[in-house]
């Protein structure tokens, strides 16, 4: 099996925006509580915060974090979770069916995020939540001082304004689980009045609608069309969700299900470049809105009472199969990740960089605890789940300017039609004078040659090959087996025409470059 892809050092895709690499976390089961938070711990610092925590996320280098939902901020008060810890009340978190303890906040995040070197991505709430408290919340964050709640926020220990530039106007609105769904024309209408209003506050800000989530909707697209038509002049990105689930469909489809992806950034670009066609106002004909992936993961619902994604349509609730309600931070979504999955977020991480020339913004959802990368225990313990490590590598790697390929070779017949068997994306780091080849082998069976050509180098030269892949693409890593699937690194072909990727593997291959 052999794939081949052209490159010509002149055909760039785009840079890789920073905020590609970004992640998100929630109010929801231990995200936070347990995850982030954890007072009165000896693994806890002074603020409470879990110090292997800070650490694990720092070394991913991220973005963003987008904070605090999700569905969760839909019926949140952010008003709930500032001011004297004691005071603080114990509040009803529909989405989720828990106890919200109100005591980390808008404030304990923007330290902890300070602390661990990433820029706060904050939702608004535009389900219960009124326009007039989403431009109080960019007030106390963002104003110096003078106004009532600027100066609360000094009050409250926080001298500085926090000067958070990324906003997202709501969560998942047209979603019937969330709380205050609406129609696309009031959301529009609601969204346009929020971002006035936040920008009067501070027009600095970045603000990002929030477009369809979930292909299945009979609403999806159409509700990007509508609001689009109205918000394009206010708003600078769109937003969009995709979780891959492995329901049944096959070990090969689930390996291609980057194509799921791709197809949903091709979809949400298609209706962008529409409604940039109905502009009217020159000022806005030449504006580009981006997309914003502010959530993307393998998710596979393990305690959610739904069969495969569809099962969404008409769901009002994610409704969970064991979980007891109105409990704090309960154990829940605490999803385990195999082999198989690391693959497949690898090749969604592939396909995010073969998008860059129109996603800004990505976050894996989540970060710790819920669908996620890192899991904590309570005695002070943290592991690195299998998709840890292609997300990892992405961040480290995944920095430069991507190159835009010329695809031929084998493929293989799947559920999204003909595909080629490896799926890769090259990243050039024009610094380091290095590049970076990102290779996804969906050959079950077969090892695959890639056959690199790169017009325009004098010298192209592979260093090292970073391998991820094992016998059993069902292995998981466990607190008591932590690195039972790590990357390994090996030496490949000198020859960057005939390099060699195992069958089902992830794979990441460093190579210099004379340019
Ligand atoms: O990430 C878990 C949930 O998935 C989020 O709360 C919601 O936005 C999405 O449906």
């Amino acid at each position: 099996m052999k794939s081949v892809y052209n490159y010509d050092k002149l055909f760039e895709l785009g840079n890789v925006d920073p905020k590609v690499w970004s992640s998100f976390t929630e109010h929801l089961g231990r995200s936070i509580y347990g995850g982030i938070y954890d007072p009165d711990k000896p693994f806890s610092d002074e603020n409470g915060f879990r110090k292997d925590v800070k650490k694990a996320v720092k070394d991913l280098n991220l973005g963003v974090i987008r904070y605090p939902g999700g569905n969760f901020v839909s019926n949140y008060n952010w008003k709930d979770g500032i001011g004297s810890k004691d005071n603080r009340p114990k509040t009803m978190d529909f989405a989720w069916s828990s106890v919200e303890p109100n005591t980390f906040g808008i404030d304990d995040f923007c330290q902890w995020a300070e602390e661990v070197g990433v820029k706060p991505m904050i939702a608004v709430n535009l389900g219960t939540g009124d326009i007039r408290s989403a431009a109080e919340l960019v007030e106390y964050c963002n104003h110096d001082h003078g106004t009532y709640w600027s100066d609360l926020r000094i009050k409250n220990g926080h001298r500085k304004p926090y000067n958070i530039k990324y906003w997202c106007l709501g969560n998942e609105m047209e979603g019937d689980w969330q709380a205050g769904h609406m129609s696309a024309a009031d959301y529009a209408k609601k969204a346009r009045e929020a971002a006035k209003m936040m920008k009067w506050v501070d027009k600095s800000i970045s603000l990002v609608a929030c477009g369809s989530s979930y292909e299945m909707l009979p609403t999806y697209l159409k509700w990007d069309e509508t609001i689009m038509k109205d918000l394009y002049p206010y708003v600078d990105y769109i937003s969009t969700h995709n979780y891959n689930m492995n329901s049944g469909q096959g070990t090969l489809n689930f390996l291609s299900s980057w194509k799921q992806l791709d197809n949903h950034i091709q979809n949400t670009k298609n209706v962008l470049a529409y409604s940039k066609s109905l502009q009217k106002d020159p000022k806005y004909q030449n504006k580009d809105i981006k997309i914003c992936l502010d959530e993307w993961n393998v998710w596979n619902m393990q305690d959610i009472k739904i069969n495969n994604l569809d099962d969404l349509n008409g769901m009002t609730t994610f409704e969970l199969t064991d979980a007891k309600k109105w409990e704090e931070h309960p154990a829940i979504l605490q999803e385990k990740y195999s082999l198989l999955d690391a693959l497949t977020v690898g090749g969604l991480g592939i396909t995010i960089l073969n998008n860059v020339d129109q996603v800004e913004i990505a976050c894996l959802a989540q970060l710790l605890n819920v669908i996620s990368p890192i899991t904590t225990d309570e005695d002070g313990h943290l592991l690195k789940q299998t998709i840890y490590y292609p997300f990892e590598l992405l961040s480290k790697y995944g920095r430069g300017t991507v190159l835009s390929p010329r695809v031929s070779g084998d493929t293989q017949a799947t559920d999204y039609g003909d595909l080629p068997v490896v799926t890769s994306a090259t990243v050039y780091d024009k610094e380091k004078k290095q590049l970076h080849i990102f290779a996804l082998n969906t050959d079950l069976n077969n090892d695959a040659k890639l056959d690199l050509n790169f017009a325009g180098f004098s010298k192209v030269t592979p260093k090292e090959q970073i391998v991820f892949t094992g016998a059993d693409l069902k292995a998981t890593n466990t607190f008591e087996k932590p690195e039972n699937i790590v990357p390994k690194t090996t030496t490949p072909s000198q020859d960057v025409a005939n390099l060699s990727l195992p069958k089902a593997s992830w794979n990441v291959i460093n190579c210099d470059v004379d340019a």
